[in-house]
């Protein structure tokens, strides 16, 4: 029990520059959303369909070694001729370490940010002044999913990632085991959104997630997620959704000019 403290306690001090906390700070784009599909955290062709294709490519200190893939942001351009006061709501898909800017969006979201009629004269400005905070991502309906990576093999090697993530906390660590067994073995971050391991057990496959929330870290429990036969390239519905929001002490920047 002091071991998962520990744990825990190192855990949320590694995420812990507060992300509720309204962020100043510039924006430019891709021109093409395809160059984020083929992002860092490895969503490859499933960042499209995220957030209606509002995607981000976010500097180190919010990609987080992939442990901020999938996360979500408001983020609202401040010149107030061009810009509505929502801004846009965009997800991590991609690293990019420039050091101009905290996010590179795609165009798309980009010109989401605009007035209605202005994503022209927006667009041509290539880079704006923002501020940011981090928001719940919101999958209405959808639970959490599970992708299988195509380099899974059986009988011994898994890898898969999380897809549709919802709340606003990060996945810090995953262990897997046979659906009604306690013999867990855990996984380790590969890369981006995806997980492996290459002690996977046989049969079908629960999963149990540390996330950060609250001041701790939290246990998510998928008890059934993988069927005995799972096949690569496919998404297996987690039965599960994180709707936690960590909660580490945000003030002062808490309840800061962000209306
Ligand atoms: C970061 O984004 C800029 C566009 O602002 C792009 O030119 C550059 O190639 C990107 N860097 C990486 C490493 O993706
Ligand atoms: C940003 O990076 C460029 C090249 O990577 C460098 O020349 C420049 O000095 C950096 N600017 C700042 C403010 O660090
Ligand atoms: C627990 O699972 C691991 C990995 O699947 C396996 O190598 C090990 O033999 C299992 N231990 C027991 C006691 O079943
Ligand atoms: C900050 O806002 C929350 C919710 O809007 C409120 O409950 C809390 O009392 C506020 N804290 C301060 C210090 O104003």
């Amino acid at each position: 029990m002091a071991f998962l403290l520990l744990f825990f306690s190192l855990l949320v001090s590694s995420a812990s520059a507060c992300d509720r906390c309204v962020i100043q700070s510039k924006a430019s784009y891709f021109s093409k959303s395809s160059a984020l599909s083929s992002g860092a955290c490895g969503y490859g062709s499933l960042a499209v369909g995220m957030s209606g294709g509002h995607l981000a490519a976010a500097v180190p200190s919010l990609y987080k070694d992939g442990a901020g893939c999938g996360a979500c942001f408001q983020v609202r351009c401040k010149n107030p001729g061009f810009c509505t006061k929502e801004g846009t709501t965009v997800v991590v898909t991609d690293l990019n370490k420039s050091n101009q800017t905290d996010f590179v969006l795609s165009s798309r979201a980009f010109a989401a940010m605009a007035n209605k009629g202005m994503s022209e004269q927006i667009l041509k400005l290539g880079i704006v002044d923002v501020e940011y905070k981090r928001v719940p991502c919101v999958y209405k309906n959808r639970n959490l999913g599970v992708r299988v990576e195509e380099s899974s093999k059986k009988p011994n090697y898994l890898a898969i990632k999380f897809v549709y993530q919802g709340g606003q906390t990060e996945i810090m660590g995953v262990d897997v085991a046979q659906v009604g067994s306690s013999n867990w073995s855990f996984m380790s971050r590969r890369n981006g959104a995806i997980w492996d391991t290459d002690r996977v057990p046989a049969g079908a496959l629960q999963f149990r997630m540390v996330v950060t929330a609250g001041f701790d870290g939290k246990w998510i429990w998928a008890p059934k997620v993988l069927p005995e036969d799972w096949k690569t390239g496919v998404i297996y519905d987690a039965g599960v959704q994180i709707t936690d929001i960590s909660k580490q002490d945000c003030s002062p920047c808490e309840n800061g000019s962000w209306s």
